[in-house]
């Protein structure tokens, strides 16, 4: 089994991209040139550096092994309701179940947002010209999240669990997501950041902290490993590409953004609607974890970088702040 021993760290790829790409960068031949070097590179590392989940994971090794009543799974449950009366009221098979089925949502939901993404992805690739370099970069960065899918979906299926993911409705939600790839680039970006920026957020602290089970950690790992790459071009992008929009567009990307991750903020602080209902979660327990202040502040570091970026971007003013603030995502800079 080949060992990951190295993750590029959270922000490597940005770091070395920031150095040749203005956050102001405009259409002048400098910078132009520099955000084509950059995704060029982009392109390079996912040839040199890719995984395949059927060859990369030896999903039958005994370690492994998948077993609902294993008690490390209750580790993923106590980080969401460790603080409530409720959880610590199950009997250990109960929280190890509830921490198995709770990662195999996270799963199966990262999967079907990726879904959506890589969908919004081949869009926007459909209208770009010969010669683009984004092109390639984009078939690289769909391929890479087709096998994440797959690997996502392998794990789900092995737990046996009946998870569901999105609702009928979510899903065709979904196509408007998918349009605004075509209509609204950036918007579609920065949709982009804020499920790509948390996840990748509570994956490397897993990571660090140890994660609880081999075989979620292999999954981490090769996932975090491509996924430093898809946030470097989705930041650049959005800096190459905002400061061209017309000031219309700039108004309407700064009021959209607060509203678009305070939804995404919603969904990351409860648990999804199946899992409540397969538990039988009380409506106290909820409220109350719908109230904590340690939850709320752990959504709103895990939207610090992509929020980071908004101020950079010059999308959040005096007006627009109050919107961050009443969805709870804002924090005020360091
Ligand atoms: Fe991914
Ligand atoms: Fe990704």
């Amino acid at each position: 089994m080949t060992v990951i021993d190295h993750v590029p760290s959270a922000s490597t790829l940005d770091e070395e991209a920031d150095a040749e790409v203005s956050p102001t960068a405009t259409a002048g031949t400098e910078a132009e040139r520099n955000y084509q070097a950059l995704v060029g590179r982009l392109s390079k590392q996912s040839v040199e550096k890719h995984f395949n989940p059927f060859t990369d994971i030896d999903w039958d090794h005994p370690d492994f092994a998948i077993d609902v009543a294993d008690p490390r799974w209750a580790a993923f449950a106590d980080v969401m309701f460790g603080r409530t009366a409720w959880f610590h009221s199950l009997s250990e098979a109960e929280q190890s179940r509830l921490g198995l089925y709770r990662i195999a949502a996270a799963m199966k939901l990262g999967l079907e947002f990726e879904n959506i993404l890589k969908r919004g992805l081949l869009e926007y690739a459909f209208k770009l010209p010969n010669g683009a370099p984004e092109f390639r970069y984009l078939y690289h960065e769909t391929i890479e999240e087709a096998y994440h899918g797959l690997m996502f979906q392998e794990f789900v299926n092995r737990t046996g669990l009946p998870i569901r993911g999105l609702s009928r409705w979510e899903k065709i939600g979904s196509r408007n997501v998918v349009g605004l790839a075509r209509w609204f680039p950036s918007l579609f970006f920065l949709f982009v950041l804020g499920g790509e920026d948390p996840i990748d957020h509570t994956q490397r602290k897993v990571l660090r902290e140890g994660a609880p089970h081999p075989l979620v950690e292999r999954i981490m790992r090769i996932h975090v490993t491509e996924e430093a790459r898809h946030l470097s071009f989705a930041r650049h992008h959005l800096k190459h590409e905002v400061p061209k929009l017309k000031r219309r567009q700039r108004v309407r990307l700064s009021i959209a953004a607060p509203i678009l991750l305070g939804q995404m903020a919603q969904q990351m602080l409860l648990p999804p609607p199946q899992l409540v209902k397969e538990f039988q979660i009380p409506k106290e327990t909820l409220a109350e974890l719908k109230r904590s202040p340690e939850a709320k502040e752990a959504v709103c570091d895990s939207l610090g970088k992509v929020r980071k970026l908004c101020v950079e971007l010059g999308l959040v003013n005096r007006f627009t702040v109050r919107l961050w603030k009443a969805n709870h995502i804002w924090a005020d800079p360091a």
